[in-house]
């Protein structure tokens, strides 16, 4: 029997292309740790908190083990807690809500806009109104950055201003991206980013940051994430954690910050040449205008029913997809409790039907991107 010969899979995200360009500096970079073993907030920590802070634009920059723990230190610094509502979209990772509970708050589900995938801020009264109606105080609000595209941040901005939230940016997909010529780190109270390896600024293992303006949530942050010390280790003023960056990841992530922004661009001409050859068979990411994106992800959305074909086409031809997110959170078993805005989720819901993700990262050479092009299309008309 002939077998045909499967294509090779092209890689949805390539680390191993961005290794090749930066191998001998990283390697450097974390052989200068090995030589002076501070592990644990070593001098490549501080240094790195400093590129970060600078890069955005922001006062403090403060790292810890995952982006997770970057939102969990910035509500915990903010003094959330039991009895308060934290308002989210349903359309996310589930970090972004399981954070509240995490630190004994209550989330609270607001549904996206279905052109940017990101918070719907006309359903934020709706979601006030019904956490109110569950008995608890309103405190804080995150808008996620989906895909790397910033939120609607000054109309969540003023929402939040007249509702006294604190405001805190879930950045963890779009960190790095603009917002009519601000870069996502100074909207809001704080925002937190996750250095995940498959994020678009991402080291070689978990990490994370939260970048503030505000001297004394940055204090706090510094402590709570060493168990809470004050004025030394062993003198304990709170409750903490054990959330440091490692040293390691810090020396590893000055080098890729150093080629960020050139990757960036080369994303964001990847994500151009999706959208030119694409626009005509599915419904492709609309970037508003004055707004980039880093392009966590390159989505686009189909008629229900069509994804599940694609990705099988797509599959025996080397070409991998993804779906994010096939559930949305306030459908999920561990989420479904929690109240929702009175305006409803069906933006949400119906996405989660409809979307499907195509290999995105810097590196996607045009020859490559044209194979996947041309699939995508002869599989849809
Ligand atoms: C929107 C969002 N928030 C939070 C996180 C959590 O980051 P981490 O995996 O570093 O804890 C992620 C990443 O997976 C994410 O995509």
């Amino acid at each position: 029997m002939n077998a045909r010969p499967q294509p090779a899979m092209i890689p949805f995200i390539d680390l191993a292309a961005q290794r090749r360009r930066l191998g001998p500096a990283v390697d450097a970079a974390v052989s200068r740790v090995l030589a002076h073993c501070q592990f644990i907030l070593g001098p490549e920590v501080r240094a790195f908190e400093e590129e970060l802070s600078a890069f955005c634009g922001a006062k403090h920059a403060v790292t810890c083990a995952s982006g997770t723990d970057a939102l969990v230190l910035a509500l915990r610094a903010f003094g959330v807690g039991p009895g308060d509502a934290v308002i989210c979209p349903s359309f996310t990772f589930c970090a972004t809500a399981e954070v509240a509970v995490l630190v004994g708050a209550t989330p609270v589900f607001v549904d996206v806009d279905p052109v940017t995938f990101n918070i719907d801020v006309k359903g934020i009264a709706g979601a006030i109104e019904a956490a109110k109606q569950a008995g608890l105080t309103p405190k804080a609000i995150i808008p996620v950055d989906l895909f790397g595209l910033p939120a609607d941040h000054p109309h969540v901005a003023a929402v939040a201003d007249a509702e006294n939230l604190f405001v805190l940016d879930d950045a963890a997909q779009g960190f790095g991206a603009m917002h009519h010529n601000r870069r996502l780190g100074t909207f809001g109270h704080a925002t937190a980013t996750s250095f995940f390896p498959a994020k678009p600024l991402g080291c070689y293992g978990d990490g994370g940051a939260v970048i503030t303006d505000d001297a004394n949530l940055a204090d706090m942050m510094r402590s709570i994430r060493v168990h809470g010390q004050g004025s030394d280790k062993y003198d304990n003023v709170r409750i903490g954690l054990a959330s440091r960056l490692d040293t390691i990841q810090a020396a590893v992530l000055s080098e890729k910050l150093k080629i960020f922004p050139d990757e960036i661009e080369a994303r964001n001409a990847v994500a151009r040449r999706y959208t030119r050859g694409l626009g005509d068979v599915a419904i492709v990411p609309a970037v508003p205008e004055g707004l980039t994106s880093v392009w966590a992800q390159y989505t686009i959305r189909l008629a229900p029913g069509r994804r599940d074909a694609l990705a099988a086409a797509l599959r025996v031809q080397g070409i991998p997809t993804a779906i994010y997110y096939p559930i949305p959170l306030h459908k999920q078993g561990a989420y479904r409790t929690y109240p929702v805005s009175r305006s409803g989720l069906a933006n949400s819901e119906r996405l989660a039907d409809e979307v499907i993700s195509l290999p995105m990262h810097a590196y996607l050479e045009e020859e490559t991107q044209a194979r996947i092009i041309d699939a995508v299309g002869t599989a849809l008309r």
